[in-house]
């Protein structure tokens, strides 16, 4: 397997489309594709990033863009561009640290990072690697009510800041490309060995649906901790509305990277009739096929208060180690702030439906 990039290798990556292959090159080819892969005939996987490209910018002109800086706020915090790193499993498969290298690249790279359930390093030594970073825990429900609750009570004295409670996925998605390596998960700290491969090779999390993830368990839910709780994976304006009816913080529009349901709408689609729904109650933050300063101010422009990018940061993450997730980052910080100068704004949240054709 191919050696880590040295810092200059990083430096002449200028893309975020580049880490990919470099990736490859570094990783066991089953964990590759388990990564790499969307659902049944992945139709949604090809349309999501192309469905930010389709779209076209109205720049203005003659504004004062001096100080253009595409720092972003996630939570009332700022983020040096308004991006987080998307919950992602089993990071192991990517570095031998894991999720305790990645939350070091996010944190010196300046975006909060989000800590999976179906994690391979704990709660604990995640928080201790970052300890001062913005950092979310995101929840699965696993196991039992009482366990669920332990690790969000684990991850708010662990200083978490925000509760990213995932409901796209009450079963797994079918993954084609996992039934035919036979990809399993690696053991993870969070889930008991002894139930971690009962009925799924994604072991305890494809039990969501059995322990009843409804709207009347999200309310039970936010009384577990004091912490914002973000629901991750909203798609209908209808279920939009109802979260705002309901109180929660924020909404991440989201199809799960296309892994969950195909033949689903893009993220990018999704977006707009979303944020009328919702008008201003909650956050939107929005995932899937962001891989560009451009795509970050597309969302921007319409509506979105905050992005995610999922496996970008992956490739990064197993091509670099942390200093590849600070490359990646700094790769959309140039890609935003030129495209902010361009667009006539100086601030991503400046932009609104005028500046898209
Ligand atoms: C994910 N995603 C995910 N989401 C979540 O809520 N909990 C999780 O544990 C995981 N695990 C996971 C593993 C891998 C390998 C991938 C690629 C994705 C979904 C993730 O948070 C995010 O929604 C998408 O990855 C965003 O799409 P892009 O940026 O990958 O196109
Ligand atoms: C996935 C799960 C773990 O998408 O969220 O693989």
């Amino acid at each position: 397997m191919a050696e880590r990039l040295s810092p200059a290798e990083l430096e002449r990556i200028l893309s975020l489309d580049e880490f990919e292959p470099l990736a490859r090159e570094r990783m066991d080819p089953v964990g590759f594709e388990y990564v790499a892969g969307g659902s049944w005939d992945e139709i949604s996987l090809r349309e999501a990033a192309e469905a930010w490209r389709t779209k076209r910018f109205i720049p203005r002109v003659l504004t004062d863009v001096r100080s253009a800086d595409p720092a972003g706020s996630f939570l009332g915090r700022l983020a040096r561009i308004p991006v987080a790193m998307a919950p992602m499993a089993v990071q192991q498969l990517a570095h031998p640290d894991g999720e305790v290298e990645a939350v070091r690249g996010a944190a010196a790279a300046g975006i909060p990072y989000t800590l999976s359930t179906a994690s391979s390093r704990s709660i604990e030594d995640v928080a201790a690697a970052a300890h001062d970073a913005e950092r979310w825990f995101q929840l699965y429900l696993i196991d039992s009510l009482e366990y669920s609750r332990s690790l969000v009570e684990r991850s708010t004295a662990a200083g978490y800041r925000a509760i990213i409670l995932t409901v796209d996925l009450p079963v797994v998605g079918h993954r084609l490309r996992d039934l035919r390596s036979g990809f399993t998960f690696p053991p993870q700290p969070h889930v008991d060995q002894a139930t971690q491969f009962r009925d799924s090779p994604y072991g305890a999390i494809a039990e969501q649906q059995e322990l009843g993830l409804n709207w009347d368990r999200v309310g039970e839910i936010r009384t577990w901790t004091h912490l914002p709780v973000i629901l991750k994976g909203i798609l209908s304006p209808l279920d939009a509305a109802r979260a705002a009816d309901e109180g929660v913080t924020g909404i991440i529009v989201s199809t799960h990277g296309a892994r969950q349901l195909d033949r689903v709408i893009a993220a990018a689609e999704a977006l707009a009739p979303i944020v009328d729904a919702v008008a201003g109650r909650t956050e939107v933050w929005v995932d899937g096929g962001i891989r560009s300063g451009l795509d970050i101010l597309m969302a921007f422009a319409l509506g979105a208060t905050g992005t995610l990018i999922g496996r970008p940061l992956y490739w990064a993450l197993a091509a670099g180690g942390a200093a590849g997730i600070e490359r990646a980052v700094a790769i959309l910080h140039e890609e935003t702030r030129i495209a902010m100068s361009l667009l006539g704004v100086e601030r991503p949240g400046l932009l609104e439906r005028s500046f898209i054709a």
